[in-house]
């Protein structure tokens, strides 16, 4: 389904790209649900959208709860069918200070938010789009999903993760009316990327991302990738021989510090 869309949910709403999307969707006609954790930095942003004209649903929940979410998304479906669902809260992690790998904790609770919190958005969601034939899907991955990076194993095995339940997602669903957008960014300006220690190539603005990404779901893209530099080395280091694309990787070095 292409733009306008009357509809919006987006999660990770209460900063960064989740944000900046929420305030480019919001106008007059427009109802938006926003899901977050920090129920101050979600009133903000929920306030400035209502500022445009909105009506807007916010709430702070957990994406890892399953149970919350589909509780949530099923109620407020029944009142605003969704026409736009933008599976977008994330958390970043990778090797702890003076280890010499990831910890099962920061794995899985990369996983639990980023893979399984995409699934626990989106699935609840299926029955009523699916049922209308209409509708379209952005899940946010990354370029590092489209192969690993040695200094972040969780983050890089929970953005795959979306990206592959996305581009299965995608033709299963394009039958039966409903559209879904695989969304591969490389770096942009957020609080995330605050964190990040280490060289980030062709970084952008938060702001420029986010107007990217808008523009290629308004369009119903099927898959959005870029910085077309990044997104082809990481390709290379996909197909190269697994030493040579180790061997490069290995010399990106980069510490993600702890929120
Ligand atoms: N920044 C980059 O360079 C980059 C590149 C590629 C992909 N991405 C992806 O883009 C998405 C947005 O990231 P960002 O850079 O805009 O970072 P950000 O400013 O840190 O935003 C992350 C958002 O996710 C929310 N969130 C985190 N854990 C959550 C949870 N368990 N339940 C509900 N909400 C949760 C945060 O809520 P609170 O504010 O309440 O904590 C925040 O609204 C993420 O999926 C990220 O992996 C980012």
């Amino acid at each position: 389904m292409r733009a306008p869309f009357r509809v919006v949910v987006i999660t990770g709403a209460s900063s960064g790209l989740g944000a900046s999307l929420a305030s480019a969707y919001a106008a007059p006609q427009v109802v938006l649900g926003l899901i977050g954790r920090s129920r101050e930095r979600l009133e903000a942003v929920a306030a400035a959208c209502t500022g445009r004209g909105a009506q807007v649903y916010s709430e702070a929940i957990d994406v890892a709860d399953a149970t919350v979410m589909a509780e949530w998304l099923t109620d407020f479906d029944r009142n605003n069918p969704v026409e736009l669902l933008v599976a977008n809260a994330g958390i970043s992690a990778g090797i702890e200070d003076g280890a010499g790998y990831e910890s099962p904790e920061t794995t899985t609770r990369q996983i639990e938010v980023n893979l399984l919190g995409s699934v626990n958005t989106v699935a609840p969601l299926l029955p009523g789009l699916c049922a209308r034939r209409r509708g379209q899907i952005a899940l946010i991955a990354s370029v590092a999903g489209l192969r690993g990076l040695p200094y972040s194993p969780g983050y890089c095995a929970s953005k795959a993760g979306v990206r592959a339940y996305g581009e299965a997602l995608r033709p299963l669903l394009e039958p039966q009316g409903v559209g879904v957008s695989v969304v591969c960014p490389g770096f942009f300006t957020s609080r995330m990327t605050d964190r990040w220690e280490g060289p980030t190539p062709f970084l952008v603005s938060g702001e420029r991302a986010a107007r990217r990404i808008k523009r290629g779901i308004d369009q119903a893209r099927r898959r959005i990738a870029f910085p077309f530099p990044l997104v082809v080395g990481m390709r290379f280091c996909d197909l190269a021989p697994a030493a040579l694309g180790d061997e490069i990787l290995r010399r990106f070095r980069f510490r993600i510090r702890s929120a």
